[in-house]
């Protein structure tokens, strides 16, 4: 993982354990960049936020050209926190320069979760599981986080695939947890521990 840019941090005191918090910061993995989202996205956004393939799994389902306005100015805001508590990465193939996907790292640091949506032109070539991975990196070796969480709908394939590439291990399957749109469905929930994490790149 060292073809990621360590970045600059702000060291502080939560309970009794070293963590740290820190601006937003981009940085990069083999072959995408993370950046902050900027409005003129909007298109892009649009087109996945809109479209039942990528939002299928998703619990509110499709939004709308104002929810997506919505949701893109709360992730930019999010950015812009001078400590970020909800990374929105906007993920960029370096090679093409376009933008493929979003990297999602939340509530950081009382309950880290990541989540991931990549562009469906681009699904199956290994973009999810560098954004993944990408994830776990700044979670646990820039932002000193012990515990990881993700979670997804119980016939979201892809997404538990990916987790389990990445190292995550099923801690729950939760039986008609959670309402998507208007039915209760089951969900699974992934973890991973920092020294799990660490494990796995031993040499
Ligand atoms: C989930 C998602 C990000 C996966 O992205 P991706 O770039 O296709 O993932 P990868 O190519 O890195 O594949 C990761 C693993 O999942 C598997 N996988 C990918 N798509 C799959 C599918 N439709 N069914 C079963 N397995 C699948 C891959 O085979 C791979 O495992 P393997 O290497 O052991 O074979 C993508 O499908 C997506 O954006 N979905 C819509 C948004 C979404 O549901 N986000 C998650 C909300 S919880």
């Amino acid at each position: 993982m060292d073809w990621i840019k360590r970045a600059h941090l702000l060291q502080s005191e939560s309970g009794g354990s070293l963590m740290y918090k820190m601006k937003f910061v981009e940085f990069e993995s083999e072959r995408i960049m993370y950046r902050k989202f900027h409005k003129n996205d909007f298109t892009k956004v649009f087109s996945w936020h809109s479209d039942i393939e990528n939002m299928g799994f998703r619990r509110d389902g499709t939004k709308t050209e104002t929810e997506t306005r919505k949701y893109l100015a709360w992730t930019i805001s999010e950015a812009n926190a001078d400590e970020c508590k909800n990374y929105w990465f906007a993920a960029v193939c370096k090679e093409s320069n376009t933008l493929i996907g979003e990297a999602i790292l939340l509530d950081v640091p009382e309950k880290p979760e990541i989540g991931w949506l990549v562009d469906k032109n681009n699904w199956q070539k290994g973009f999810g599981a560098e954004i993944g991975n990408a994830l776990l990196y700044f979670a646990f070796d820039v932002l000193n986080l012990r515990l990881v969480i993700a979670a997804c709908h119980v016939d979201n394939h892809a997404s538990y695939k990916l987790m389990e590439k990445i190292g995550m291990r099923r801690e729950a399957h939760f039986v008609k947890e959670k309402l998507y749109r208007d039915t209760w469905c089951d969900r699974l929930q992934y973890a991973i521990l920092r020294e799990e994490w660490d494990a796995l790149y031993e040499s």
